[in-house]
């Protein structure tokens, strides 16, 4: 496996890449979660880049930019392992300029929900994936379900930006009693790791009521809400692929959101139905 730290290096080696470039954008701390878009990518191609960086355009003031956890030389390892191709992983200072052209979210997209809460969150998402995508030029590039939002604000920048490439959506990893892997996971104290697990919990629970035939969104989020009664529920939104709120369920184009707090720790999770 190469580690490069520089956008020249990385340039030169893809270069000399034959054959197709799947690519796998993280920010460290990687977990199961991060290896199953990496077992997909190389799968599905010839080289597989992942890139850890920090990007501190995604992060709010007052958010946890500074202790967001740090592991670069486990991660190397875990890349190493996993058979990553290579491992770009630059400096604050060889990504961002002065004064530099700017992507936005979409106005709608950008702005609900986690955009809503984390205002001006996905501008820095997309101003970030846009230029490690013009960085790695890849064929396809891996993001997973578990940021719902995300995911299709990357698919709807690609093809609104008519960007040559594969965006490849990945199934959520979650722990075996549910929880879905996140690098903040490791900020919960046991006892609020139990606690967090009402999250998947009420998730599990809205899918057997929709097979069960309920498909009013009111009477599922009330059951939702009261199954987290131990956590600060941020928001239980049921919504369309395009992510608008929908009153009646939708069999195979619906997706149910939590965001959540539990003590300090904030953490998202959803299920598509
Ligand atoms: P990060 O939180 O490190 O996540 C990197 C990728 O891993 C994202 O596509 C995310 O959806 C996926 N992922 C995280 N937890 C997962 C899980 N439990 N199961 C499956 N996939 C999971 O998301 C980011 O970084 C950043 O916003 C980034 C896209 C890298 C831009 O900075």
């Amino acid at each position: 496996m190469k580690v490069v730290h520089s956008v020249e290096d990385l340039r030169q080696i893809r270069r000399e890449f034959q054959g197709s470039v799947g690519f796998v954008p993280t920010m460290g701390a990687l977990h199961k979660g991060h290896l199953a878009l990496i077992q997909n990518s190389k799968r599905e191609n010839d080289h597989t880049v992942v890139s850890i960086f920090v990007n501190p355009t995604q992060f709010l003031p007052g958010e946890d930019l500074d202790s967001y956890p740090r592991r670069e030389e486990a991660d190397k390892k875990i890349c190493e392992i996993a058979g990553v191709d290579t491992l770009f992983m630059p400096k604050i200072s060889d990504i961002y300029r002065e004064d530099e052209v700017k992507l936005k979210a979409p106005e709608y997209l950008g702005y609900i929900l986690e955009g809503h809460r984390r205002p001006g969150h996905f501008d820095g998402v997309v101003q970030v994936v846009m230029k490690l995508f013009g960085i790695v030029w890849p064929d396809r590039a891996y993001f997973g379900k578990k940021d719902a939002q995300q995911l299709r604000i990357i698919e709807k920048m690609a093809e609104d930006l008519f960007l040559p490439l594969k965006i490849v959506p990945v199934e959520t990893v979650r722990e075996d009693d549910g929880l879905a892997l996140s690098s903040r996971n490791v900020y919960l104290s046991p006892k609020e790791r139990q606690k967090a697990l009402s999250i998947a919990r009420s998730l599990k629970r809205a899918s057997r009521l929709v097979m069960s035939g309920e498909l009013d969104s009111l009477k599922i989020k009330d059951e939702m809400q009261n199954m987290m009664s131990e956590i600060e529920v941020e928001y239980i939104e049921i919504v369309d692929r395009e992510f608008r709120p929908i009153n009646r369920v939708e069999l195979q184009n619906s997706i149910i959101l939590v965001a959540a707090r539990v003590g300090k720790t904030r953490l998202i999770d959803n299920i598509w139905i």
